[in-house]
């Protein structure tokens, strides 16, 4: 369906990215900015209004499988007696490290600081691992002061290390948990979980946010990939072995020693069950199926020793896990025998009826130990304060959730702990990527792949083959590592950014030496000499959370299929690699190579490929494929749940496919219909959803002559004209602040320079529907555009608009594209058959918008050539 309904053509001539640029300077536009983000759009089902009913017994009835000694209740009462109520409320409240500073967690005696996905030290997300364990120094030196009669509790330090220590630059970075389920081996994991605790600790932090054991039913769930299955049972055989891992294991010394360190079994519960796949929706199961599916990682992993459960940001039936008594207090403690501490998800807490980021007794009411409040942390430190004065949040309440803190604090030994710097692992950095971790990386990587096809037995390769490696994936680290990889959503991160990590195509170079084999990179497939075989490495950019949401399963980015198209006529094999975070339906690509492998995302060791793909000297197979599916491989790409056990399951791959090279199966050509016809949901009509360009989509800043590609949180354009800036509104950086400073662009431009025909749409009556609103203005005239090429383009003046509209509502605005046609402001023919930006913003002056959501919808009503 991709093929008819995106018609994309390659651009006339988008020869360079300055030309085009400079195009539009010359006409007389400062700056451009193109935007083209989206987020799980569709209908976000409305929370239905039904409670789900919980029968407690139905619930397995576990105990803690640690007692509670008496030593360790004597100290929690001690404690509890000297606290004061400052300190009290200050310790069930978690900040980030990037809004609070060491004497803010002494002054508001905080019991946990976090670094979120976009956070760390001086702002700096590629900052030395030295700075890390700086910053945990001052954090405990703070939070210990005992001057002034404190109490002095040392501070919790938790971090997101899903993939190893993946905040860190030069951290071993394993396959994200998807590729993990492939691997299907325990015991691999809990080696994994010993390797991320001790690289933790090098840098200083307690406490990691993993595992995450959502049983992923929707694969259009942008979290899909920190899903090891799709399988309850599977999930629920990792659970155990990662928390052990990191954790050590339960009832020897090495439980929370110094060797290991806290884990979250994360997000409870229901969070892979949303309606859709949407993140942070509603889960409408069944209790049966809440319970045998979504909570089926929690008995084992608390079995294990779990100390601390996260609350997950879903629903169920309506009801948001923050607030829900039955579930994160009678279940998770009452039945499943949870003896740790409860801590909220990023601003959680806001999501309960009636609470907003700065109060919310409800949720410590319901069962929420600790406050994930990251940036909120100080005004809901005073509305909690006065709510336990007051007694709305009950002081008993209160003293059991500082209790429940402590107690996993003093089992991990950091009440008698020395600072960070002092421990046995900190500051050895010369663990980041040690050689040894790596290997157990690499054999992750290997394990975690599986050959979905290999017709005619290309694979493996024969020693001393001539090998042409293309495709924007073969070498780039930052796309094999994904989201949660430095930064939040994984973006922007370049080669050099992992000193210990190798690309694919570095993998096959070094794998080559001395064996007469050779491997040629090129970036767009073309070749000097004939290779014997070419290998295409491509699949999803990183994302992570909400925004790696889709609408459908279409792989939707033909470049690579080209590729492989003109190799096949060229009667070269072909090998493609798919890096992905979830199955998509790529049957196009499947038919067009001869092996194909679903490679998921394997971190920084790309030479895992090599040990697969290549046949030693003598001939014979290093490693051969043992990777088995743990999420079923779509028929269609319409995205419907698909999941092992259904009762009408037609898979293309089922769960469980994977070949060896023992297999001599040849998959046949498989059907090129992908079951969607909703040419409003594909990626030609959404440009920039939840504040971030949607791919291909890219938002770009045009200053002067020069683009800036917006990939980073904060993004300023080449001469400071202008700025994008990832901004909060009911999410977090669900939108973005442009902030225009002088007269400069922004664009929504194709990222591989390719156009898009909007005739059909325009005819149809489609409108471009922007959700925004102003910050500021000073009335500069401005306009609103689509280019197409060279020269050429359509403005709407919007200047005086943005004007009058300057404050804090947001607004939506539909502007008709036939406007376009129709539009003042132009340069050379406009071809709606060639649309290459279909969102372009022009100001002359200063002026601050904040960008929701650009994208093609149905004409409204009340829609106008213009802004109102
Ligand atoms: C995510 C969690 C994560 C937390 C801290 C949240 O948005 O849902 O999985 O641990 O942020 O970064
Ligand atoms: C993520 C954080 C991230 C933040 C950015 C949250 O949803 O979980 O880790 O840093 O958004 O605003």
């Amino acid at each position: 369906m991709r093929k008819n309904s995106l018609k994309i053509a390659p651009s006339r001539k988008p020869k360079s990215r300055v030309s085009l640029a400079l195009a539009w300077v010359l006409a007389g536009y400062a700056a451009m900015v193109t935007l083209g983000h989206a987020a799980g759009s569709g209908s976000a089902p409305s929370d239905g209004q039904v409670q789900g009913q919980i029968q407690l017994n139905n619930w397995p009835q576990q105990h803690s499988p640690l007692p509670r000694d008496a030593a360790t209740e004597a100290r929690i009462t001690r404690l509890l007696q000297q606290m004061t109520l400052e300190e009290k409320v200050g310790q069930i409240i978690q900040a980030d490290i990037d809004s609070v500073t060491p004497d803010e967690v002494r002054r508001y005696h905080l019991g946990s600081v976090l670094n979120g996905g976009n956070s760390a030290p001086n702002q700096d997300n590629r900052a030395h691992p030295r700075e890390w364990l700086k910053l945990a120094d001052a954090f405990w030196a703070a939070s210990t002061d005992r001057q002034g009669g404190r109490t002095g509790i040392p501070v919790m330090w938790g971090t997101d290390a899903v993939h190893g220590q993946s905040k860190i630059v030069g951290a071993t970075l394993f396959p994200h948990n998807i590729g993990l389920g492939a691997a299907n081996d325990p015991a691999l994991i809990r080696r994994i979980g010993e390797i991320t605790a001790k690289e933790i600790l090098v840098t200083g932090q307690d406490w990691t946010f993993a595992p995450t054991l959502a049983v992923a039913r929707n694969d259009r769930w942008g979290r899909s990939y920190e899903s090891y299955s799709e399988n309850p049972e599977l999930v629920g055989r990792y659970a155990g072995a990662i928390i052990e891992g990191l954790q050590g294991k339960l009832g020897t010394p090495d439980y929370l020693g110094p060797d290991h360190l806290l884990a979250t079994a994360k997000h409870f519960v229901g969070d892979g069950g949303t309606a859709d796949g949407i993140d942070t929706g509603n889960n409408l199961s069944s209790e049966a199926a809440l319970r045998d599916i979504h909570a089926a990682g929690y008995p084992p992993a608390i079995a294990a020793g779990a100390q601390v459960v996260m609350a997950s940001f879903n629903s169920w039936h309506g009801q948001k896990m923050h607030g829900n008594k039955t579930l994160l207090t009678d279940v998770l403690v009452g039945r499943l025998g949870f003896d740790g501490f409860v801590v909220g998800d990023w601003n959680g807490h806001a999501l309960v009826p009636g609470c907003s980021e700065n109060q919310c007794a409800a949720a410590v009411t319901a069962g929420l130990d600790m406050f994930m409040a990251p940036n909120t942390w100080k005004g809901l430190y005073e509305t909690t304060l006065a709510q336990a004065r007051s007694g709305e949040l009950p002081l008993a309440r209160l003293d059991e959730a500082v209790s429940r803190i402590l107690r996993v604090k003093i089992r991990m030994g950091l009440l008698d702990q020395v600072p960070p710097s002092q421990r046995k692992y900190a500051g050895k950095y010369e663990l980041l990527g040690a050689p040894a971790h790596r290997a157990v990386a690499r054999e992750a990587a290997r394990k975690s792949m599986v050959l979905l096809k290999n017709n005619r037995a290309l694979l493996p390769l024969k020693p001393g083959s001539k090998i042409l490696i293309t495709g924007d994936g073969a070498d780039n680290i930052g796309k094999q590592c994904g989201g949660w990889t430095l930064t939040w959503q994984g973006l922007g991160n370049r080669n050099e950014h992992f000193p210990h990590g190798e690309s694919i195509y570095q993998g096959l170079q070094h794998a080559l030496i001395g064996s007469g084999g050779t491997v040629q990179w090129s970036d767009d497939g073309s070749y000097d000499s004939k290779p014997d075989v070419a290998i295409v490495v491509f699949g999803e950019d990183p994302y992570a959370e909400f925004q790696g949401d889709r609408p459908h399963l279409d792989f939707s980015d033909d470049s690579a299929l080209q590729m492989l198209k003109r190799f096949r006529q060229a009667g070269i094999p072909t090998v493609a690699v798919f890096l992905s975070g979830r199955p998509l339906w790529v049957n196009p690509e499947l038919n067009q190579s001869d092996a194909f492998i679903a490679a998921f995302l394997p971190g920084t060791e790309g030479g895992a490929l090599a040990d697969l793909l290549l046949q030693k000297p003598d001939g014979s197979v290093g490693y051969d494929f043992s990777g088995k599916l743990s999420f079923s491989w779509p028929n269609d790409a319409t995205g419907r749940e698909l999941n092992v056990g259904d009762a009408d399951y037609q898979p293309l791959f089922a769960y469980g496919y994977g070949l060896s090279y023992q297999d001599k199966r040849t998959v046949a050509t498989v059907s090129e219909n992908a079951g969607l016809n909703l040419t409003s949901n594909d990626n030609g009509s959404r440009y920039l959803i939840a504040g971030k360009a949607v791919a291909p989509w890219q938002l770009q800043l045009i200053d002067g002559d020069k683009i800036t590609v917006v990939e980073n949180a904060t993004q300023v354009s080449s001469l400071g004209a202008v700025t994008a800036r990832a901004a909060d509104r009911k999410q977090q950086e669900d939108t973005v602040i442009i902030d225009v400073r002088s007269k400069s662009l922004i664009a929504l431009s194709h990222g591989q320079d390719r156009s898009i025909d909007l005739v059909e749409n325009s005819n149809a009556g489609m409108a471009l529907e922007l959700e925004y609103r102003v910050l500021a203005s000073a009335g500069q005239p401005a306009r609103i555009g689509l280019a197409c090429g060279t020269s050429c383009s359509r403005f709407i003046e919007v200047g005086p608009a943005l004007k009058q509209q300057v404050g804090t509502d947001w607004h939506t605005a539909s502007i008709p594209l036939a406007c376009f046609a129709k539009a003042q402001q132009e340069t050379g023919n406009m071809k709606m058959n060639h649309i290459t930006s279909p969102f372009v913003f022009a100001s002359d002056g200063a002026v601050q918008l904040q960008l929701a959501r650009v994208q093609l919808k149905p004409v409204s009503a009340d829609a106008v050539c213009g802004l109102k």
